[in-house]
């Protein structure tokens, strides 16, 4: 795909960063790799034993803190800390670059994600797919995508409170074996659980956050720039501020 046409995508044809620097020329959109994080690939083993499940949240927090990328994918399969298990088709725990330097972190599965078992391949992965390329980059390249949720809530609801944080253990050990330069919240969900706050996305936007010592930027999630495309000239600038932000962070 053309830059011009990504941009076209994105609703951008008019808009251009004023002498900002050129970005590079876009790759094609290629399909999206698999898993980097497979070890056991689409094969998931039976659930945990009994007294795994029953463990305390913090013995069960504490086991998942420990886990090793192979291990990570066949936990996730197994978890049924919340009622989400029963009606998934496939967890998804996330995809990419197991070094990356972004991570971007959504809500949860949605229908397509679900059967496929990946994160964001339905519609608003294809704008996040095109978000990326008018960026320059491409999902497993540098880039890991991740959700709060692993397994899909009915009819893509908001997780809820205890479903987040039943699942926050598997998002916080990833970003601990990731080690990533620079965070993207896309959507409240994801700023709520990693900046624990309940502060509207537009008040979040534009400056630096932190989870732990790693920056953080929020913008929109891709689904609701679906529906409200007149905002993805301002999740353009989010995304443009955080190269920038990883830039400065590391320079
Ligand atoms: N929305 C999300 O937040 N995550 C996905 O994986 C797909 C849609």
């Amino acid at each position: 795909m053309r830059r011009d046409e990504v941009l076209n995508a994105l609703g951008l044809t008019v808009w251009r960063l004023r002498g900002a620097d050129n970005p590079p020329p876009l790759p094609s959109l290629s399909p999206c790799p698999s898993p980097a994080v497979s070890g056991r690939g689409e094969a998931f083993p039976s659930p945990l034993p009994q007294e795994e499940r029953e463990a305390s949240p913090d013995t069960r927090a504490q086991r998942i803190a420990q886990l090793s990328w192979d291990d990570f994918v066949a936990d996730v399969a197994a978890c049924t800390a919340c009622d989400l298990c029963k009606t998934r088709t496939k967890p998804v725990p996330g995809v990419g670059d197991v070094r990356a330097r972004w991570l971007f972190v959504g809500e949860g599965p949605g229908a397509e994600e679900d059967k496929k078992g990946e994160p964001f391949v339905g519609q608003a992965g294809l704008l996040l797919d095109q978000m990326l390329a008018a960026l320059g980059m491409k999902r497993g390249d540098d880039v890991y995508i991740a959700n709060v949720l692993k397994c899909r809530p009915p009819n893509n609801r908001a997780p809820t409170p205890q479903e987040a944080d039943a699942c926050r253990p598997y998002l916080e050990r990833q970003i601990a074996l990731i080690q990533p330069k620079i965070i993207v919240a896309l959507g409240k969900s994801a700023a709520m659980l990693l900046l624990n706050t309940d502060a509207s996305i537009a008040s979040l936007r534009g400056r630096v956050h932190r989870y732990r010592e790693t920056p953080l930027v929020v913008t929109y999630h891709p689904a609701y720039l679906l529906r409200s495309p007149a905002d993805k000239a301002k999740s353009w600038e989010d995304l443009v501020f955080t190269k920038k932000t990883l830039a400065a962070e590391n320079a």
